[in-house]
């Protein structure tokens, strides 16, 4: 078995926290494990749990808008969350249940090595590139850490919520297929 089989296995399996007992399914990440760009949610919610895949609700149907807007599919991409079971009633994550699943993601980032990572939201934001990033004001700023791109744009959640944020969406996305195409060696853009 590969490790990514192998992780994905163990993950599958995971009793590390609470949420083991109400999750439907764990949702360990969909898309191309070879993938140079990575997408970063914050937790599955009740479609994800009912399904196993990230971003099959309503808002996931808003992301796969957002990435043909700049030519991407989600078979080029890989896409996963911060935290792999669902959180009853979609409230936060505690620490100890972050704490318990930080290691999944942990070692997704070793084994893909990702030119580009978009968090999607302020949470995959603060966990991702800094604990204190302000969403509203760094949405669409690239920073490079230990030679990765990092970027974070507005939930589609908090898009279908706000439509009024959508106008800055479409520039940030428009910033990802520049960096996509400046860093990017085997993702082609269809467009
Ligand atoms: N919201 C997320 O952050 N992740 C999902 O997978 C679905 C909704």
């Amino acid at each position: 078995m590969g490790e990514w089989e192998a992780l994905e296995q163990q993950c599958l399996a995971c009793q590390g926290c609470g949420l083991a007992q109400t999750r439907q399914h764990v949702v360990f990440g969909v898309g191309n494990r070879e993938a140079e760009v990575l997408l970063v949610g914050e937790a599955p919610g009740a479609a994800e749990d009912a399904q196993g895949q990230p971003f099959v609700g309503k808002a996931g149907q808003l992301l796969d808008d957002m990435l043909t807007m700049i030519g991407l599919h989600r078979s080029q991409i890989y896409i996963t969350n911060s935290i792999k079971c669902r959180p009853p009633n979609n409230r936060d994550p505690l620490n100890t249940e972050k704490d318990a699943c930080a290691g999944y993601l942990r070692r997704q980032l070793q084994l893909m090595q990702p030119k580009i990572i978009v968090c999607l939201g302020r949470i995959s934001a603060a966990e991702m590139i800094r604990p204190d990033f302000k969403i509203s004001r760094e949405h669409g700023q690239f920073t490079e850490k230990d030679g990765v791109w990092m970027t974070a744009l507005y939930h589609p959640a908090a898009l279908l919520r706000d439509p009024g944020k959508k106008p800055d969406t479409f520039v940030d996305l428009k910033a990802l297929q520049k960096k996509i195409r400046e860093v990017c060696e085997r993702t082609p853009l269809a467009f």
